[in-house]
């Protein structure tokens, strides 16, 4: 997906925020590690708490870690209808972090989750830290009025260079409040 139709996708959205009324539910997270050498330590958990679903998690690493590519796609599914992808994109993660994206979608999934964060991550990522994310929710504002009662899958990997190191799925649903 280019970011052009990222970008009317997200439109949407924002111009009628106060609309949404979508409750977004996480019924799994997983973080799964590919480059065993690389993660010291790592955990993803899900919590449900009142009607959100709140994310943890951490991971350590032992080396300086540059040039990281994201893949990341989202499908939603309905019941009786085919699977629908909503994108598929390949980010500069690096970019991401260290604000080089200008893009305003980007910014604001961005800064939504880096305040779950001990810390704002910079590229190179630092060995021997702990990189944590505290009870991070979805914030149901960013997501587009249009989406249906539906189930989803979200996927992430994180490669350097075109080596698999590590890749997290995070599958639940979504319903409308009425
Ligand atoms: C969860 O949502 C339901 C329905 O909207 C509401 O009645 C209930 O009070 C909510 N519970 C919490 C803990 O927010
Ligand atoms: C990293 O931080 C998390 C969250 O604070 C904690 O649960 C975990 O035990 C820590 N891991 C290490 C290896 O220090």
């Amino acid at each position: 997906m280019s970011f052009h139709k990222l970008r009317l996708l997200v439109f949407g959205s924002l111009i009628n925020c106060y609309l949404c009324a979508h409750v977004v539910y996480v019924d799994r997270f997983t973080f799964d590690v590919d480059e065993q050498d690389l993660f010291l330590s790592q955990s993803a958990v899900v919590e449900q708490d009142g009607n959100r679903s709140y994310l943890s998690g951490h991971m350590m690493i032992s080396r300086l870690v540059n040039d990281l590519t994201l893949t990341s796609s989202m499908d939603i599914a309905r019941p009786q209808r085919p699977e629908l992808r909503l994108y598929n994109v390949q980010l500069n993660f690096c970019s991401i972090l260290n604000n080089g994206y200008k893009n305003k979608f980007i910014r604001l999934l961005y800064n939504n989750y880096a305040g779950f964060l001990n810390t704002k991550p910079k590229c190179p990522l630092r060995p021997n830290f702990n990189y944590s994310l505290h009870r991070a929710y979805i914030d149901e504002a960013v997501l587009p009025d249009l989406l249906p009662d539906c189930t989803y899958r979200l996927r992430m990997s994180f490669k350097q260079k075109s080596k698999l190191l590590a890749h997290m799925q995070i599958d639940g649903h979504l319903l409308t409040k009425r």
